[in-house]
């Protein structure tokens, strides 16, 4: 928010005093004078007093509080004006300039400074090095101006004795990319070069040189330190000051160098200047009528400087050479006309040193490889920093020409902001009481118009042939203008005492009434210089020195030649100052206007009179009137819309009102600033500054909101951009997969399709490789098919394969992996003792076996024998012997093959627990029991004889255990353990290479079965 001064400040812009009076004007401006303020607005003019003191208001901090700040946000400042300025250059692409004014002493180069220092400041954000670069350079072409163009005089320690304006070309992005830089008239025609007033100095660049120039340059250029030895800087080298010239000659010296000065430019800079001074001390004499320098050895010094011949100095000085007709003639100077021909040439050369060095700074700094169609438009601010109205006891040609100068820039001003103003509103049909203001027109008129003003009329003198005199100069103007209002003389009104006969005119300045003495306006209006010396500089180096041959380019012509007059002195400053004028007025005008409180540099004294007397000349009372009865802002109604339609429901985004103009209207009456406004044609008009301020205040707050809104908007298309992409993903994933899925499954359709014809029901078939989620499903299928084609094999088996079928699945389940040859692949008949089916065991007492067998089923009642072999046994006492085994479905029976099958003790099936076997190949078997008394047999005599058929028993009773529900452990272990009536102990297997069938033997921890071995 707007950091505003306290009212006791004073009031920071003379619109909003109470009454528009001089004396509240002076009161305000004083008040802040003595508070430390010492800027001021109306409007936007910054009104500024010279402080006399270092102000704490410049630095780094300050300019980042003004930086794109609106002017009335901060109090008045000129870094407000140069950012406003700046702005209006960059928003609208308008070419600006910022015009300042006031008299000697009042701070204009100090508030020029100030300026360029805040654009230098704000601009190139990226620091490019190029535009850093420019930058540097017009900063420091400042310091070199100065050393030439400045001076102390009585009111200032450094007075610009010249007028500058620098233009600063912007690219489009609003970086200084270049200048150029116009000096008016030095002062006087340069006679400070050749005298100063007491208490002044010459230009600081001959102390600079004396005080700070190394030595051994001194001792080439033939001087010496002190400034008091030079006639023309006499005066002025005897006084004490607080500039430090030996440093200030480092920094120019340094300043040229990054400027771009070469090392031989600067030679000559100082072979000029010394030559000035050497000049200055050349004395003239007579020898009978004959005119020579006294004092020939400065004649070789020159020479020597201006590296040219010693004659050509020395005949230059004392002769003239003149064109009568074809012949050509010398003529000899008196020794007058030779001193006024020395100090013009010393003059003179000073002049165009000054403008050579100018010219030298704008061919460096001015934009280069610059092309429109590619960077954009080029936009410019302009720095006007000119002297201010002048009126001293004696004014002469120069008070003229100066005074002249601000009747233009009044006129200007008047133009863009009192006359123009007032058209607008009566344009725009704004109902305007018209503020009277005078109307400067007619001086400028006075002085500039042709054949008939003052510029005409002294320049018309001049022309005449003959002698020519001050006093006819005056005489015209009493001719010509004798009824002109502003103008008067002693001839034109007698009774006023104060002009004197023969020698004062008076004008009646629009800031007051100036009396100027016309000594000496013939003189300094004429190109005095004698033509003799141009052709000297001009031929002087012999080409050993372009830069002083430059300088004088009409040296060029021949003496016949010379002929056309040279333009005079009010002639080149009159066409300046219109070019100037026309310059200024096709940009946008800013105004600093300067005033300087007192005239002895104090930062307490505040002279009302003198300050009183700079406000009225100045206009500013007459400014504060017309912008306080105006209107701050004015804007045609689609740009006003265009910037402001965000503030208003009824405009945003776009209004249906009939007309841009209703539009507007209802805005404002919106925002409650009806009264503060009025409705032209085309434009809408905002009388106070307050009203704009709180418009862009409520635009800044509403830009957020609409960003905000911008950026949630984008945020949202964003999002549903990325989700509808995701989407478009999935939908693609998800068909991709049923695809997967599908064609898996049509895969796996398509092999198996015909699997119930194939032989092997589809055994050998491949599976396809399922996709991922597929592999559960996968391994289910192969179950389910697994299930299936198991179910395909043995439905069709009769009740006995398929007993035969689960005792080979138990056998598999048991024993796979443990031991080989199952004999699955076989059929399994169980019981082998009898004498059934191909194979028989016992063929010869099969017979008897089946006897036995048969009672025994009688007897035991069982329903099935499961298994019966031929085995061998070991008994209770250790030693093995052969017996028949039969198992029947409720008992294991031990029969006696040599007793006809004797049936000997039996084991109840429910008394067996477990089976061991070994993992080898013999037919070793330990049936476990509950009572310890575990049954070790080998079965043997099997036919045929390699027959394995421990798979099949161990199948079997497993199979049948589990029909009944019960367990049965099977143990594969070698060597096997075993409980003999109660005692633990091991069966080992070991194959003997003599044994021809498997038989036991005791060993110590058991027994050892023999295996027949190879
Ligand atoms: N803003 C300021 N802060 C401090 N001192 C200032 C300021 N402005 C001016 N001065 C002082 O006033 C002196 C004169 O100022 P400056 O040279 O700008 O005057 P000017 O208007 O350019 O005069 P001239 O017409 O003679 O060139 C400066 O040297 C400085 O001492
Ligand atoms: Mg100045």
């Amino acid at each position: 928010m707007a950091e505003h001064e306290s009212l006791e400040f004073g009031k920071a812009d003379f619109v909003l005093l109470d009454n528009v009076s001089m004396e509240e004007f002076m009161a305000n401006l004083k008040l802040r004078f003595e508070k430390g303020r010492i800027y001021t607005y109306i409007g936007e003019v910054v009104v500024s007093v010279n402080p006399y003191r270092a102000m704490n208001i410049y630095s780094r901090d300050t300019v980042e509080q003004y930086k794109g700040r609106e002017l009335y946000e901060r109090p008045p400042h000129l870094f407000a004006i140069a950012d406003a300025a700046y702005k209006a250059m960059k928003r609208r692409n308008k070419d600006t300039c910022i015009v300042i004014s006031g008299e000697s002493g009042a701070g204009k180069t100090e508030a020029s400074k100030y300026i360029m220092q805040y654009i230098a400041a704000i601009t190139n954000p990226n620091q490019r090095a190029e535009v850093e670069r420019v930058k540097n350079m017009l900063l420091k072409s400042n310091c070199v101006l100065e050393a030439f163009g400045n001076a102390k005089t009585n009111r200032n320690d450094n007075s610009s004795r010249f007028g500058k304006y620098m233009d600063i070309n912007f690219d489009f992005k609003g970086d200084p990319i270049g200048g150029h830089i116009n000096n008016y008239l030095l002062e006087k025609k340069q006679s400070r070069v050749i005298f100063q007033q007491e208490g002044e100095r010459s230009f600081h660049s001959f102390y600079q040189l004396l005080k700070g120039g190394p030595d051994s340059l001194l001792r080439s250029l033939h001087i010496q330190k002190d400034p008091t030895a030079y006639n023309y800087i006499k005066v002025g080298g005897q006084i004490k000051s607080g500039i430090n010239d030996s440093a200030d000659f480092k920094a120019v010296a340094d300043a040229m160098k990054v400027i771009g000065f070469t090392v031989d430019e600067i030679q000559t800079v100082y072979k000029i200047l010394a030559t000035i001074l050497h000049l200055g001390n050349l004395t003239f004499g007579v020898d009978g009528d004959v005119t020579l320098i006294e004092n020939t050895k400065l004649v070789s010094v020159i020479r020597e400087l201006l590296s040219t011949k010693e004659e050509n100095v020395e005949k230059a000085l004392l002769y003239r050479t003149v064109a009568t007709g074809r012949d050509v003639i010398e003529k000899q100077h008196t020794t007058q006309e030779a001193s006024y021909g020395r100090d013009a040439l010393a003059k003179a050369m000073y002049e165009r040193l000054f403008c050579w060095i100018v010219g030298r700074i704008n061919d460096i700094i001015e934009v280069k490889n610059y092309d429109a169609r590619v960077h954009g438009k080029n936009t410019v601010i302009g720095v006007l920093d000119i002297y201010g109205f002048e009126i001293f006891q004696n004014n002469s040609f120069e008070q003229f020409c100066i005074n002249y100068c601000n009747e233009k820039l009044q006129q200007l001003f008047i133009q863009l902001v009192l006359k123009q103003e007032q058209e607008e509103y009566q344009r725009e049909g704004i109902p305007w009481k018209h503020i009277d203001y005078f109307n400067n027109q007619i001086i400028v008129d006075l002085v500039e118009q042709q054949h008939k003003g003052i510029f005409s009329v002294l320049d018309e003198a001049c022309m005449n042939v003959g002698k020519v005199t001050d006093e006819v100069f005056l005489q015209g103007l009493n001719v010509k203008l004798v009824k002109h209002a502003h103008f008067t003389s002693r001839k034109l009104s007698p009774t006023d005492k104060s002009l004197e006969f023969d020698r004062d005119f008076r004008i009646r300045h629009y800031a007051g009434d100036v009396a100027y003495s016309v000594v000496g306006f013939i003189d300094k209006n004429k190109d005095t210089l004698f033509q003799d010396f141009k052709r000297l500089l001009y031929n002087s180096p012999h080409s050993s020195n372009p830069v002083l041959k430059g300088m004088w380019p009409e040296g060029k012509l021949r003496i016949t030649e010379v002929t056309k007059r040279p333009l005079t002195a009010a002639t080149i400053f009159k066409n300046s100052m219109i070019s100037l004028v026309e310059n200024l007025a096709s940009k946008e005008p800013y105004y600093v206007r300067c005033i300087k409180p007192n005239d002895v540099k104090s930062p307490l004294l505040f002279e009302p009179e003198r300050c009183r007397h700079q406000v009225e000349y100045l206009g500013l009372l007459e400014n504060v009137r017309v912008r306080r009865a105006g209107f701050a802002y004015r804007q045609t109604y689609p740009r006003f819309l265009q910037r402001y339609k965000m503030i208003s429901e009824f405009t945003w985004p776009n209004h249906d009102l009939p007309s841009d103009k209703d539009a507007v209207k209802k805005l404002l009456q919106g925002c409650k600033f009806d009264h503060d406004v009025a409705y032209g044609k085309t434009k809408v008009f905002i009388r106070t500054p307050r009203t704009l301020f709180s418009l862009e205040e409520q635009r800044a707050e509403m830009v957020k909101r609409i960003v905000v809104f911008l950026q949630k908007v984008w945020r949202g298309t964003l999002a549903r951009m990325r989700y509808r992409r995701m989407r478009a993903a999935l939908i693609i994933l998800r068909a991709y997969r049923r695809y997967k899925v599908k064609s898996y499954i049509r895969e796996v359709n398509r092999r198996f399709k015909n699997v119930r014809s194939m032989k092997d029901h589809g055994r050998h078939v491949k599976w396809p490789t399922p996709p991922k989620v597929l592999r559960k499903f996968e391994e289910a299928m192969k179950s389910i098919y697994n299930r299936w084609w198991a179910w395909t094999l043995i439905k069709g088996l009769s009740p006995e394969e398929t007993l035969q079928v689960r005792a080979k699945v138990a056998s598999l389940e048991a024993l796979k992996g443990h031991r080989a040859d199952l004999g699955l692949q076989r059929a399994w008949e169980g019981n082998y003792v009898l004498c059934f089916g191909q194979k028989r065991d016992n063929p010869d007492t099969a017979s008897s076996f089946t006897l036995v067998s048969s009672e025994l089923q009688r007897k035991d009642k069982f329903m099935r024998v499961l298994f019966s072999c031929n085995v061998r046994k070991i008994n209770r006492f250790h030693k093995a012997e052969d017996r028949a085994l039969l198992i029947s479905d409720r008992h294991l029976y031990k029969m006696d093959p040599l007793k006809q099958y004797k049936p000997m003790k039996s084991i109840p099936l429910y008394n067996v627990t477990g089976l061991s076997v070994s993992p080898g190949k013999d037919q070793l078997v330990v049936f476990h029991t509950k009572d310890s008394r575990d049954l070790v047999v080998c079965l043997q005599r099997m036919v045929p004889a390699n027959e394995s058929r421990i798979g099949e028993l161990v199948g079997t009773l497993l199979s049948h255990f589990k029909s009944e529900k019960r367990k049965l452990q099977v143990n594969i272990t070698s060597p096997i353990q075993c409980s003999m009536n109660g005692r633990k102990c091991t069966v080992v297997v070991e194959p003997k290479i003599n044994q021809s069938h498997p038989d036991f033997t005791k060993s110590r921890a058991g027994y050892i079965l023999a295996v027949p071995g190879n």
